[in-house]
Formats: C-alpha cells, structure tokens, sequence
C-alpha cells in the first residue's frame, strides 16, 4: 500500500485547468523563449493583477528564481539579509552563497523579519572590509507558514527602502498568504507594499510547474533576459508557463482559488489534530501545519503517511512539517487525524 503524502504542497501532478490550458497551448508554432503570445498573455493578465508597471518573467523554480533575482540586485561585495529559517539559507544548497554573495541571516521565532531584525542585519556592516548589506529577503509566506500582515510587510520595506536597501519577495506560497491575509488581499496590495522585486509561484499552487517573476522596480528591469539566459533560466518553450499563468490569472483567477482551497485543507486538518489534543509550535496560518505529537506516534504515522520530521530528531514530543495542497483528499485527513487518536498496539 503507497503512503499518502504530506511531504509538501508538489507531491500532485498539475490541477486539471492547468493542464488543459498547457494541452490548447501546445497547438502551433510559437516564438521561443518568451516571446510567445501565452507568455504575452500571460504578463499582461499578471500586470493588470499587480496594478502597476513590472516587467514580467517566467522561471522554471523557486530556487532558479531567487538566484536569478539576486543577480539582478547585488553587485559583487553585496550580501543579503534574510532570517536563518529562509529558504536561501536552509534548503538551497549555498544556491545564492555559491554567487559569491553572503547571507546575513538572522534568527527569528516566527519566520518574520521585522526592522529591527534588518537593523541587526545592518549591524554587521562597518565599512568595505565587511560585506555591505544590500537586500532584504522576505517570504510570504514564511519557511514556518506564517505569514505578513500587509501592515508588517509595509513597515519592513519602508525601513529597508529608509536604510538605501531593496526589497525582494519569495512568494512560493504567495497565493495562500493572499488567501490568509485579512482583509482579502491581491496581488495589488501585495504590490502596493513597494517590494522592489517578487515572485508569484505556480509549482507549489497547482501548477506543473513555474514561478512569475515580477521586477517592478524599474532601475532594475534593464538586460535581466540576459541574467537569466546566463544562469540557464530562460526557457526556450516557455510557452508551457505562460498558458498556465494565462489561466491562474483568467476571469475566474485560479490561482487565489487554490491557495484558499490548500488553506481550508490545512485548516481543517489542524482543527482535527487540535481536538485529539495535539499542539502546535507555531499556529497554522496557511497550508504548513508544524504539529508536536509523541515520537510514538509519529515513528507509528510513518508507516501509513509520507511527512518530514522538523526538529533534531533528538526531542520527545517531535515536531513534524504537514503540509496540504489544494488536491489534499479530505477522507487522507481524516485518516490521518483518526490515526493520531489511535491507541498504541506494541
Ligand atoms: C519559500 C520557498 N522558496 C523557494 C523554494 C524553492 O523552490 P524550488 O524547489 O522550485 O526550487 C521553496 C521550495 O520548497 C520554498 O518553499
């Protein structure tokens, strides 16, 4: 019997819309790398989401993304501020550090940056013998699901933007946050904060796979195809990604749908987890739950569930990352929280 799998919001292939709209693309001849008209299509419906100007750019990854992006704002002695949880820091490989830059990471309970985690940030700066601070890395949501009030992103770009840094947003999971952030929130709000740079993931959302890089800051659109090509990240059939961000953004806006739907899961598989007694180390606010349960029952839901272990390995009760999507099936969600209440059979 194959496990089910909470392992992340990618382990389903693509919703079926997506694929439908990757199949009506593949009719025909197109112009390569971008210039294709799904890829047009598909910019301008994210342009008009974002309600400002933007150059827009489409990547197969979160990691090629953020590299990618990363180029486009540091010069050779500049590093990056980012919480120790990021993504860029934990999970990619020394991706941005392979570049040559550093990550000035900073620990964080909750995954936030707040201004006076930039100001430490900052601290480490004296002069051209330290490496001088030039970005600041947020997620939303974060690495721990949590997510940004607008207000909160608000005030870290401002004082990023106050200390003469640029603002870069990893939205892996942007379309949940939208969906968890009160009161309801777009693109356009997202983008009213004044991030210099973001991405709009679609691999983690229901895509095939593909993120939409925004580049609103207009200093920096200049030559960032040639960034791109550079770092292998500019696809010749990019017309897969522009039919499927074509259709997250056409009139029924797909891509919110599936980020509340991931939420809603997520949400309920909590509640479940809550009411057999189960705490939590950080409170789900979208579609990563971070449960604490007996190294018991957690070696027990091994056998039956697919899930990561996210503590040393050493601590009784574990803590382990559940993360649901928007194909999570609502009867595996019972099982599993009927799972958890089991009793013990040694
Ligand atoms: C917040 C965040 N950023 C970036 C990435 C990297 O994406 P990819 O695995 O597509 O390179 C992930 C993937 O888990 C992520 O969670």
């Amino acid at each position: 019997v194959s496990k089910y799998l909470f392992f992340d919001d990618y382990s389903e292939g693509a919703h079926p819309e997506i694929l439908k709209a990757i199949n009506e693309a593949n009719a025909g001849q197109q112009r390569g790398y971008g210039g294709d008209e799904y890829c047009q299509l598909a910019a301008e419906r994210i342009v008009a989401e974002l309600g400002v100007s933007a150059d827009i750019h489409f990547i197969s990854g979160g990691t090629q993304a953020n590299i990618v992006g990363m180029s486009a704002l540091l010069r050779p002695h500049h590093g990056v501020i980012a919480v120790a949880s990021a993504h860029i820091a934990q999970h990619e490989a020394g991706g941005i550090e392979a570049t040559g830059h550093k990550i000035i990471a900073i620990n964080s309970p909750d995954g936030k940056l707040t201004p006076e985690l930039v100001d430490q940030g900052m601290a480490t700066h004296y002069d051209e013998h330290t490496v001088k601070p030039r970005v600041v890395f947020v997620s939303q949501a974060t690495e721990l699901g949590t997510v940004y009030t607008r207000q909160e992103l608000t005030t870290v770009v401002d004082h990023a933007h106050q200390k003469g840094l640029l603002v870069y947003l990893d939205g892996a999971r942007l379309a949940e946050a939208c969906a968890a952030m009160s009161p309801a929130t777009t693109l356009a709000d997202i983008a009213q904060t004044g991030v210099d740079i973001l991405y709009i993931g679609g691999t983690k959302n229901g895509g095939l796979f593909g993120e939409a890089i925004a580049v609103i800051n207009a200093g920096l659109r200049e030559d960032f195809r040639y960034l791109m090509k550079q770092r292998g990240a500019l696809m010749a059939k990019a017309r897969v990604m522009g039919a499927q961000f074509a259709r997250f953004f056409d009139e029924d806006r797909l891509w919110y749908q599936l980020g509340r739907v991931a939420n809603d899961n997520a949400r309920t598989l909590t509640d479940g987890l809550i009411a057999a007694g189960y705490e939590f180390v950080v409170p789900t606010e979208t579609n990563q739950l971070f449960p604490r349960l007996p190294v018991q029952t957690v070696v027990r839901l091994e056998k039956e569930f697919g899930f990561y272990r996210w503590d040393s390995g050493r601590e009784d009760p574990a803590t382990i990352r559940l993360v649901c999507s928007w194909a999570t099936s609502a009867e595996e969600i019972r099982r599993f929280v009927e799972a958890t209440a089991r009793e013990v059979v040694s």
